[in-house]
């Protein structure tokens, strides 16, 4: 694998919660164009990990490297500039705003003239568009001046994906998307991320509990385990990887009865 083809790299990523290793020593590659699961138990340490990318958290020790570049201690503000977007694992919108308001807001306040925005006719008008094309790009268009607080929960959930891309990320990190969201809900939305990762050429970071989507639309899989990389590789071989099925998948995954392919892979 080349290395320009990494675009996420950390380095013996660590973070301790006092007495708590959340994150232990991990060291993780991500290949551009690429989406990419971790997985792991409830408190695996995904949303620290996750929150160490996006400069959230700052690290104990070890790096983050982002397209070559040392970004360890920017913080979050700084990585959205560098074109990482994410979304928390709890719903993070305006509740008293529209779907466009709050489209645009993400737009403008992680777009790079933020600043001069309230001065500037134009910009705001680039912005108004952009938020029309991200709410038609989510299935929103037919909402866009609905309050955000009388959505369904899964079109809030569209509505937070819409809000990460309306700044145009190349890495989208996604804690847990379909949370909450109804079974039936979940392959739209999860069609939706996929037609993103592909169509954009960006980068996907997904971290999700629902076995049948993480084994039908990943590249690579990761699995975490009381903060350490237990296993990483394709579908087929986490499926096959007899660690990974004593310590997590066991019980909570046919891994032998075949799976509706939802998904095209
Ligand atoms: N701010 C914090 N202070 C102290 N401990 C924390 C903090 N954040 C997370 N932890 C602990 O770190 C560990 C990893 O938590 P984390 O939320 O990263 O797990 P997770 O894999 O995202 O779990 P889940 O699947 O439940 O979302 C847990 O034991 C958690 O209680
Ligand atoms: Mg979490």
């Amino acid at each position: 694998m080349a290395n320009s083809d990494i675009i996420f790299q950390t380095i013996n990523l660590r973070k301790e919660f006092g007495a708590l290793v959340a994150v232990d020593n991990v060291n993780l590659q991500v290949r551009a164009n690429t989406l990419h699961a971790i997985i792991g138990p409830n408190g695996a340490g995904k949303t620290t990990f996750f929150n160490l990318l996006s400069g959230n958290i700052e690290p104990t020790s070890g790096q983050v490297i982002f397209k070559g570049r040392d970004i360890t201690h920017q913080p979050v503000h700084k990585t959205i500039h560098f074109g990482i977007g994410r979304s928390f694992q709890i719903t993070n919108i305006f509740p008293n705003l529209t779907v466009l308001e709050n489209i645009r807001l993400a737009a403008q306040a992680m777009g790079r003239d933020n600043l001069k925005f309230w001065q500037s006719a134009s910009a705001f008008k680039q912005y108004e568009q952009r938020a029309w094309q991200v709410a038609e790009k989510v299935g929103l268009k037919d909402r866009v001046y609905h309050l955000a607080r009388t959505l369904p929960h899964g079109d809030q959930r569209k509505l937070e994906l819409g809000m990460i891309l309306a700044p145009d990320p190349e890495v989208l990190l996604l804690d847990e998307p379909t949370a909450g969201m109804a079974s039936e809900q979940v392959p739209e939305l999860i069609a939706l991320i996929q037609e993103i990762q592909r169509a954009g050429n960006k980068t996907v970071l997904l971290v999700e509990h629902n076995m049948n989507v993480v084994m039908t639309v990943s590249d690579t899989i990761t699995v975490m385990h009381q903060g350490r990389v237990l296993a990483e590789g394709t579908p087929a071989e986490i499926k096959a990887n007899p660690e990974v099925q004593t310590a997590y998948l066991g019980g909570l995954y046919e891994l032998e009865s075949p799976t509706p392919q939802t998904y095209d892979k």
